[in-house]
């Protein structure tokens, strides 16, 4: 159901003709094209079916702007629904769209966006793109054609957003996950050199604004103190079993707000790389509390 080994785009400058594939190996699809044409019209009817957000919250960020607090993700979509579902939270009020170059879907998320602009229900304005640096892309030169490379494939002209996926930073080339013998192979460039490298792609007005994403603090502190611009947030794993509660008082002193992902306990994730844990939105105690107040544990568990 989950992703397949999608065929990524490569960087002319860097490497060799050879495709990269996406990293995580996840289950092939087994919808059916019945199943398929269900979900698609699920999707185009959700507009009528669900109630339009009204009062989308935003977040006040260090530049004296604001993003929508909540996003849709992209990560991990059936690549035939990816369009379908990207237009459908645009239609139900979403402004906030997460996406990376890894993800393998920049393309279809693009013309979802630019048909959802051209018929007019939204502007380019109006929507908060999020993209994600790579982190085989690390060195300050690949950035900004690693950015400009994801721009291209959703065919738009800036994002709102560009973040550094993950401090690690990978062996530079074809591999997006780069192993000798099962040893990943690192980079000599770390993501200080990255963090330059996004300072340029936001001078040169590709994004609006710079972020960072699973930074501990040590590795936030550094980019503050050495970068010229500073980041706007740090995207990480939360939720009730995982609080980042001092990350974010951390953060927080900094003015740099705190974005979770795997609110839900991120039920999705391939069976190979989940810890055996139940996700949380299968934790009796979250069953139980979402059930007094009348709402649903993911409801709990976003808000
Ligand atoms: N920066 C990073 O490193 C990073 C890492 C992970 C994720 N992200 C971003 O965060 C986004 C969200 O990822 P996530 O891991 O938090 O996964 P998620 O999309 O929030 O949730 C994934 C799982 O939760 C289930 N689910 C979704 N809504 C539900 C509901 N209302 N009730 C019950 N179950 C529900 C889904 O089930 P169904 O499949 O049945 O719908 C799916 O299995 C990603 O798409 C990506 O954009 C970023």
């Amino acid at each position: 159901m989950r992703q397949m080994k999608t065929v990524l785009p490569t960087y002319a400058e860097e490497i060799s003709p050879k495709t990269v594939t996406k990293p995580i190996d996840v289950p092939e699809q087994t919808l059916s094209e019945e199943q398929l044409q269900e979900k698609i019209a699920e999707l185009s009817n959700a507009r009528y079916k669900y109630e339009k957000f009204r009062n989308m919250s935003h977040i006040d960020l260090r530049d004296g702007t604001t993003m929508p607090a909540l996003a849709i993700g992209t990560a991990l979509l059936e690549p035939k629904l990816v369009k379908h579902i990207v237009s459908a939270a645009i239609d139900l009020g979403f402004r906030a769209i997460d996406t990376a170059y890894i993800y393998g879907n920049e393309q279809a998320i693009g013309e979802a966006i630019k048909a959802k602009i051209n018929e007019g229900t939204v502007t380019r304005d109006e929507l908060f793109v999020i993209s994600k640096l790579w982190s085989t892309f690390h060195r300050r030169d690949l950035v900004m054609k690693a950015c400009k490379q994801s721009l291209e494939n959703m065919g738009l002209d800036y994002f709102d957003l560009y973040m550094i996926h993950n401090p690690m930073s990978f062996k530079e080339g074809n591999d997006p996950i780069p192993k000798i013998a099962n040893v990943l192979q690192y980079s000599e460039h770390d993501y200080l050199d990255a963090w330059y490298g996004i300072e340029d792609v936001i001078r040169k007005g590709l994004a609006k604004r710079g972020g960072v994403s699973n930074f501990n603090s040590v590795q936030v502190e550094r980019v503050v103190d050495k970068g010229n611009i500073k980041p706007v947030l740090n995207q990480v794993e939360c939720h009730p079993y995982l609080t980042q509660q001092r990350l974010e008082d951390f953060c927080s002193i900094r003015n740099i707000k705190l974005s979770c992902y795997g609110v839900l306990g991120s039920k999705g994730t391939p069976e190979e790389l989940k810890s055996g844990l139940s996700p949380v939105i299968d934790d009796p105690l979250v069953k139980v509390m979402s059930a007094e107040l009348g709402i649903t544990p993911a409801q709990l568990l976003i808000a």
